[in-house]
């Protein structure tokens, strides 16, 4: 074909194709309706925060969304007295304002929840809880499938999983017993050390597979997409390398501060808090090989072998590699903030991080010294997440002498937040008749040309774990990788000398520690 038929044959498709993508979806394959085992939920920690404010309203839109299975039982665990309409008030008026067709809704699907009081280290209060379960299972016919949702602190997590595995309630398929799976959040340990000894703990009653270790992050649309964005477009791929690409920023800032939370984040702050999960998560993700399948394990594979070739950290040269801050006093929004060291129950001369900013390197073909430059911090001036490929620049520009001036090289971003987009900057000529480029974005909205119903990302963990899809739950072995990797970083950063030189003090609402020795 010569290449003038060929552009009007291009021509003729665009016209024809205006607003009729020739491309088929299957809307009920996307939104599933997900082939789900009967079950019953065992959330320990009922009356907490997690609960309330997170996990019953997720069950509850998946339930009118139809993503639940049609046998499923909620059972509220803690060690407040309640029964079952005080525990089933408590949540329905969580929901908040339940409007008319909710509202019955919410009538029907309010007798799948019951409670049951526990002592959590005592085996006689589990033994009757497993006997609760037995019944329930017979009465509803779910099947002894049963997932273990630890809405508590992490302190209680190997008390729970022993007391848990002691009344015979993790074994699998034995004793009335169908599947049986454990479900817990971050942080998972404090350290290399901590983090082994937890997972020892609940190993000696649950297998890899039965644990749902959740990153939040990773339930988020926009995460997932990049994957697709990746291995479902052959464009992007030959060029997704050192050879190409300059530096990538992974970003995740924040306006909010430590809010209620600083009796946990005084012991974390922010490399426990976001670098050791989701700024890792973000970085495997970004960096891995293409998996044979998208199937859990694979995909995990290709993440640890990432993590194990991250460069250890050059702590010797921390300061070329790291900087800390810590907000002060500021401004958010036009409204006077306090400085973290006045919030409440801080330490008044704490030296714990607020703000991080961290350059690291993957040791392979692919990404030798292709700078990662991870960025996370609190009151910060926006919140925003997103990934940015910063390509190199073009070999030889043939408009230097024209223009006089370098030519910006293409940027990729990858947004998550605050705007779900994939943006892709590129250079064009201004219009005129002088010889001027003009750098412009082409710019993909996630929710462009889509109208449906969007999970919440603990609606896409809780389908997950009844499906018993592990894909975006983190393995033990990336766990340990990651924290072998910042152990070091903390060890240095909390026992040395220096410690408070090291920390930027920086104003909330700015754009926090100055980055100048950092690329
Ligand atoms: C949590 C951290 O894991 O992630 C919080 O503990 C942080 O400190 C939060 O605020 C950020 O999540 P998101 O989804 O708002 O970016």
């Amino acid at each position: 074909m010569d290449t003038e038929k060929l552009s009007s044959k291009i021509a003729m498709n665009e016209i024809v194709n205006v607003n009729t993508p020739d491309f088929d979806i299957d809307p009920e394959k996307c939104l599933g309706v997900y082939d789900t085992d009967p079950c019953t939920i065992v959330i320990m920690g009922a009356t907490g925060d997690l609960t309330v404010r997170k996990l019953i309203p997720a069950l509850f839109n998946l339930y009118l969304n139809k993503g639940l299975p049609k046998r499923l039982q909620i059972v509220g665990c803690g060690r407040t007295e309640l029964d079952d309409q005080q525990f089933r008030k408590k949540m329905e008026n969580a929901l908040m304002a339940l409007d008319g067709k909710n509202r019955s809704k919410w009538l029907l699907f309010k007798d799948t929840i019951h409670y049951f009081s526990v002592d959590y280290d005592n085996l006689d209060s589990f033994i009757d809880l497993a006997e609760f379960l037995k019944n329930l299972d017979q009465k509803h016919k779910t099947q002894g499938n049963r997932i273990f949702y630890l809405a508590l602190p992490p302190s209680l997590y190997q008390t729970v999983a022993q007391t848990i595995g002691q009344t015979g309630l993790a074994h699998e398929n034995v004793n009335n017993n169908g599947w049986a799976r454990i479900v817990i959040e971050k942080p998972f340990g404090r350290d290399l050390k901590t983090a082994v000894h937890l997972d020892q703990g609940l190993r000696k009653f649950f297998q890899e597979h039965q644990i749902f270790r959740i990153d939040h992050y990773l339930a988020k649309e926009t995460v997932q997409n990049i994957l697709m964005f990746r291995f479902a477009n052959a464009i992007f791929e030959p060029i997704w390398n050192r050879r190409y690409i300059d530096h990538i920023t992974i970003t995740a800032t924040e306006t909010l501060g430590v809010e209620h939370r600083a009796g946990y984040y005084e012991q974390a702050g922010v490399i426990r808090d976001m670098f050791q999960n989701h700024m890792m998560q973000l970085l495997a993700l970004t960096a891995m090989e293409p998996t044979s399948r998208f199937e859990a394990n694979q995909v995990r594979d290709e993440k640890i072998k990432i993590f194990r070739s991250l460069r250890p950290f050059p702590v010797e040269n921390l300061h070329d590699y790291l900087i800390l801050g810590q907000y002060g006093a500021g401004t958010i929004d036009g409204n006077p903030v306090p400085a973290y060291r006045d919030e409440p129950n801080v330490n008044a001369k704490s030296l714990t991080p607020t703000f991080a900013t961290m350059k690291a390197f993957i040791d392979n073909w692919r990404w030798q010294n292709v700078p990662f430059v991870l960025t996370s911090g609190k009151r910060l001036a926006q919140k925003r997440t997103e990934i940015a490929i910063q390509f190199k620049e073009v070999p030889h520009s043939i408009f230097r002498q024209t223009l006089g001036e370098a030519i910006v090289a293409n940027r990729l971003i990858l947004g998550i937040y605050p705007e779900e987009k994939v943006t892709l900057t590129f250079q064009t000529k201004q219009p005129g008749a002088k010889v001027c480029l003009r750098p412009v974005t082409m710019n993909f909205y996630y929710n462009q040309n889509y109208s449906g119903p969007i999970l919440d990302a603990y609606e896409k963990v809780l389908i997950d774990c009844m499906l018993g899809d592990q894909t975006l739950f983190w393995r033990q072995d990336s766990v340990e990788r990651s924290w072998a990797f910042l152990t070091p970083v903390l060890e240095e950063c909390e026992d040395c000398h220096n410690r408070e030189e090291m920390l930027h003090i920086y104003d909330a609402g700015s754009w926090g520690s100055n980055f100048s020795n950092i690329k």
